[in-house]
């Protein structure tokens, strides 16, 4: 009996041990994934462009966007409607493809990438998207020309790593404290009942009380 206090002790520290652990992971976890999250919001930010006052002939200027690596990123540039040779030249890192709206025709353009134009109401709009970033794709550029205008406004796409390490080990964390929590239940109650049989069966089989105490 003495070997089973000693044992539930023992438990007992543990469990506040990872308790204090979780509790310290939480707290160093979650500013980072409030900054992260500041971090993702300029993205939503994209098609609400006002038209610029200085470059009137912009009804949308591309703006810079910042998303998760694996997350899809679009830029947009507008032009009144009746306008023509808008140009959307996209820089990547490893070829630059140039998108001329409204005939929207782009050469050899791969398939995680597309260039489109839009006809709105009262604007022409050129459209890049890129269907899944990549860190590769950090500092791409757009740069829209419009024919009959010198402004030629530019973004720039910012990639950053998601947190998913972040979320993986939360996730691992509060499912390893569970899990020992049913754990350490689970042999409580195997010692509970233990006991409980060895009020039954006292002095009949002491062999197998021993190694149901001694197994831990
Ligand atoms: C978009 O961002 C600009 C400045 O970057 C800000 O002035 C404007 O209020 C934002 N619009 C929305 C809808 O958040
Ligand atoms: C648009 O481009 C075509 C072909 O490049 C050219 O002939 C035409 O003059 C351009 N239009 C304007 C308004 O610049
Ligand atoms: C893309 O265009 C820029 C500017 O014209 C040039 O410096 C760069 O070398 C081009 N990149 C590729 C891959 O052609
Ligand atoms: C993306 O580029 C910026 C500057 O160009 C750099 O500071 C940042 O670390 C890069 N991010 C990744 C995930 O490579």
């Amino acid at each position: 009996m003495e070997e089973t206090m000693k044992v539930g002790m023992r438990k007992h520290r543990k469990v506040s041990h990872i308790c204090l652990l979780v509790l310290t992971l939480l707290q160093l976890t979650a500013p980072s994934s409030e900054h992260l999250q500041s971090h993702s919001k300029p993205a939503e930010n994209t098609t609400t462009s006002a038209p610029n006052p200085v470059a009137l002939s912009y009804r949308t200027r591309p703006a810079d966007v910042t998303v998760a690596v694996g997350k899809p990123a679009v830029f947009r540039c507008g032009v009144p409607k009746a306008s023509t040779n808008l140009t959307f030249t996209f820089y990547g890192n490893h070829r630059n493809y140039s998108l001329t709206c409204p005939s929207g025709y782009v050469e050899d353009i791969p398939q995680a990438l597309y260039g489109s134009c839009d006809m709105k109401k009262d604007e022409l709009l050129a459209v890049w998207t890129l269907k899944g970033t990549s860190f590769s794709d950090n500092g791409t550029r757009v740069v829209c020309q419009h024919s009959e205008n010198p402004d030629a406004p530019a973004a720039v796409l910012h990639v950053y790593d998601d947190g998913t390490s972040y979320a993986i080990l939360i996730g691992c964390t509060i499912g390893g404290f569970f899990g020992i929590l049913l754990v350490f239940g689970l042999s409580y109650t195997m010692l509970l009942r233990s006991e409980t049989l060895q009020k039954c069966f006292r002095g009949k089989e002491p062999e197998d009380m021993n190694t149901i105490v001694t197994k831990e």
